[in-house]
């Protein structure tokens, strides 16, 4: 076996204990984060087919013009999915990388990405890291995207070739498993939606600033900036 195709051990701690196995051959691939919500685009595009359908055989509907009505929903519809499958493809990329390169990094933090997925800001703040280490917490829900595991935030790491500087925890948002005062920085990308109350959000935002070192910041990048643009100081953890 020659270095190339060697097996990389690599432990994540994701309770239990996973040690996992993946050659070099393996890691030649891109990286991938997922599609986010792909339950919701699959139901959109079937809706969308449903409504050209409308609109290819029925012109007129209940006095309605059915053909319309049917190719407007449809196309709504559609220009949706692919406006969602292009932000998990490209634009959540872009917008993590113009947020981790607005941080003044030192290389030396403790970064956190809560909700951390297939590790789309866990990754990035591992690159930017240098003695640090970019922590990534989840409890990895199916339907909110697509391939969502812990692995594969070490797969995409191991390509990355930031495994070292990363580490992977199974963990609850609204409970983080981490003392008071841990990170330097801590950075959820579109996790707050997936908190269905408001008090559950609340308890969220309480958690981050309770493992923010003083000093700290939260930085939020999703189309959940604008809600968490006014949480940003709220998230700041004064010195
Ligand atoms: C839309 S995905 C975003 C993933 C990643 N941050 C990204 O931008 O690619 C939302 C993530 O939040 C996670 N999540 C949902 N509820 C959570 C909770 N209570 N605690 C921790 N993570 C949670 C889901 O498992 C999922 O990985």
């Amino acid at each position: 076996m020659n270095d190339r195709q060697a097996p990389v051990s690599v432990a994540i701690l994701c309770p239990p204990l996973v040690a996992l196995r993946i050659t070099r051959a393996e890691m030649r691939q891109q990286l991938n984060y997922g599609i986010d919500s792909p339950s919701i685009i699959a139901t959109e595009l079937i809706l969308s087919l449903v409504a050209f359908g409308v609109a290819a055989r029925l012109p007129h509907l209940l006095g309605l013009p059915a053909r319309w009505i049917g190719l407007i929903v449809g196309l709504y519809l559609l220009l949706g999915a692919f406006g969602m499958v292009y932000y998990s493809k490209v634009g959540k990329l872009k917008l993590r990388n113009r947020l981790l390169d607005s941080i003044p990094w030192r290389g030396g933090e403790r970064a956190l990405d809560v909700g951390c997925g297939r590790g789309l800001l866990l990754i990035g703040a591992a690159q930017r890291l240098t003695s640090g280490k970019a922590i990534g917490v989840d409890v990895w829900l199916r339907g909110a995207m697509s391939g969502n595991r812990p692995e594969a935030v070490l797969e995409n790491a191991l390509r990355a070739g930031v495994a070292e500087r990363v580490e992977v925890l199974g963990g609850d948002a609204r409970r983080l498993p981490f003392k008071d005062a841990t990170f330097d920085i801590v950075a959820p990308n579109f996790v707050l939606h997936e908190l269905k109350t408001g008090a559950e959000r609340e308890k969220m935002s309480q958690e981050v600033v309770r493992v923010l070192k003083p000093g700290g910041r939260c930085y939020a990048p999703s189309s959940y900036a604008s809600s968490c643009a006014g949480k940003r100081n709220r998230w700041r953890r004064s010195g």
